[in-house]
């Protein structure tokens, strides 16, 4: 359309200039039809140039779409392969259901950044937590408690009937927050269970995922960093109509895949105001804080950018360790994460995630088959520990909550047996109000 203007243009001009009384008719007419024809031929070229755009566009879209298409078909055949593989062994522990929104191990790319100096000041509150008299104190009650004295199964649901918040099962949706989710949900019930079931709200999630950058992002991040935030810079409330409530996409799977966290990385900011149905307390006066935190299983931060520089952090079980001078066995720092549970409350537990328990409904989790777990693995994910208990064949099972909605596995939540995981050092983190 553009050319056919120009054209136009330039022919009145000409028509419009001194010489316009000399032209004939017919030269004059003849420039015309000469006009009108180079018109009609550069819209010929500019349409053919677009009609050809068009072509050459679908054609890509189709070739994508027919990959995309084969692409699910195999990994919704292979999935299903492993559905099928879980349910007619004889010897599985648990029940697995075919889930749309399972995905197959795949590399997203992600590319994490990592504040050197933010990070070694974490560690350096962390180290502090551990020296105090209030840490002190909590060690020795964990070493007074008699290990008979643990019951073979629990369930802080019924152990603190008032703090309904330990059966809260939230949903991340589509942000890889579950390191933030499982923190706030400990700092939920543990601030629950102070307060002897005063203080019922749900702490806000939001409030670690936006404004503790050292923590983490919608790509994952680290538990004992939220709660250590927990303890310096505090948490407001959340849930739905707390001062800030959970603003990611929910709608994207059960659960969202990591294709999805990008979008929600990407809008993720902090906001330090209440949003206005709650309208009663100010952002700052709303801060609920916790006195130390703290990881109950031995491991290590990683503090430079590449990665490659890693410190040792103190913990419970690596105190016991020093302190009987041997290193405990699996019954024994078992022993010591349930008189934690069982003294204070939940726990966060980070453990490595293969493609078949996205499929999980019910029963022990175990990974199946365990050959080629590795590769299996989709991501390491953070949840809300909440009870133990043992399976009819005597072993030893973790409760937990998940962050992926009430309507994933067994009512949001699942059993595990991490024997077969414990090699790749599962991480269990807390704080005390
Ligand atoms: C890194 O963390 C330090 C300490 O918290 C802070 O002062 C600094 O602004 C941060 N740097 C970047 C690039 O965010
Ligand atoms: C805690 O709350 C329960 C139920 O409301 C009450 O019976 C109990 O006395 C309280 N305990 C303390 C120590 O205040
Ligand atoms: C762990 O050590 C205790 C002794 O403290 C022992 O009774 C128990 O059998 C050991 N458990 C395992 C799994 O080795
Ligand atoms: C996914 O599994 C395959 C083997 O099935 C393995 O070669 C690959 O390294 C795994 N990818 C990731 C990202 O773990």
């Amino acid at each position: 359309m553009r050319e056919e203007d120009e054209l136009e243009e330039m022919y009145n001009d000409k028509s419009g200039g001194g010489n316009a009384e000399r032209t004939t008719f017919e030269t004059r007419n003849r420039k015309k039809r000469i006009a009108y024809g180079a018109a009609i031929i550069l819209m010929g070229i500019v349409c053919l140039f677009f009609i050809g755009l068009i072509v050459w566009g679908s054609f890509h879209l189709y070739r994508h779409y027919v990959t995309d298409v084969h692409d699910k078909r195999e990994s919704d055949e292979y999935l299903r392969k492993l559905v099928r593989q879980v349910n007619d062994s004889p010897d599985s522990t648990w029940k697995a259901k075919f889930n749309k929104f399972g995905v197959k191990n795949r590399s997203y790319g992600f590319t994490y950044t990592r504040n050197q100096t933010a990070v070694e000041e974490y560690v350096e509150h962390i180290r502090k937590f551990f020296e105090s008299e209030a840490m002190k104190r909590h060690l020795s009650e964990i070493e007074n408690f008699k290990d008979s004295e643990i019951p073979s199964s629990f369930d802080a649901r019924i152990k603190w009937p008032n703090c309904p918040t330990i059966s809260n099962v939230p949903n991340q949706g589509g942000c890889g927050s579950c390191f933030a989710v499982a923190a706030a949900g400990v700092a939920s019930d543990r601030a629950c269970i102070h307060s002897n079931g005063t203080f019922k709200s749900l702490l806000s999630v939001e409030d670690i995922i936006g404004c503790c950058p050292v923590c983490g992002n919608c790509y994952g991040g680290d538990p004992l960093k939220a709660l250590t935030y927990w303890v310096n810079q505090g948490l407001v409330t959340g849930g739905r109509d707390g001062c800030r409530p959970y603003s990611f996409d929910l709608s994207c799977g059960v659960p969202c895949s990591p294709a999805t966290f990008k979008e929600a990385e990407d809008k993720r900011t902090c906001m330090r105001r209440c949003q206005n149905i709650y309208y009663q307390n100010r952002y700052e006066e709303d801060k609920h804080f916790a006195s130390f935190a703290y990881s109950m299983y031995p491991r290590s931060m990683t503090v430079s950018a590449d990665g490659k520089e890693r410190v040792k952090v103190p913990t419970v079980v690596g105190h016991f360790n020093e302190k009987t001078g041997k290193t405990l066995n699996t019954t024994e720092y078992r022993n010591i994460i349930k008189k934690e549970i069982l003294l204070y409350g939940p726990t966060t537990m980070a453990f490595p995630v293969p493609e078949e328990f996205l499929h999980y409904s019910s029963g022990v989790f175990r990974p199946h088959p365990l050959d080629g777990f590795d590769d299996r693995i989709v991501y390491w994910h953070v949840v809300r520990l909440i009870g133990w208990g043992e399976s009819d064949d005597g072993k030893h099972y973790w409760l937990a909550v998940n962050s992926f909605g009430a309507h994933w596995g067994d009512n949001g939540l699942f059993k595990i047996n991490t024997d077969d995981m414990e090699k790749y050092g599962l991480e269990y983190e807390t704080a005390v109000v």
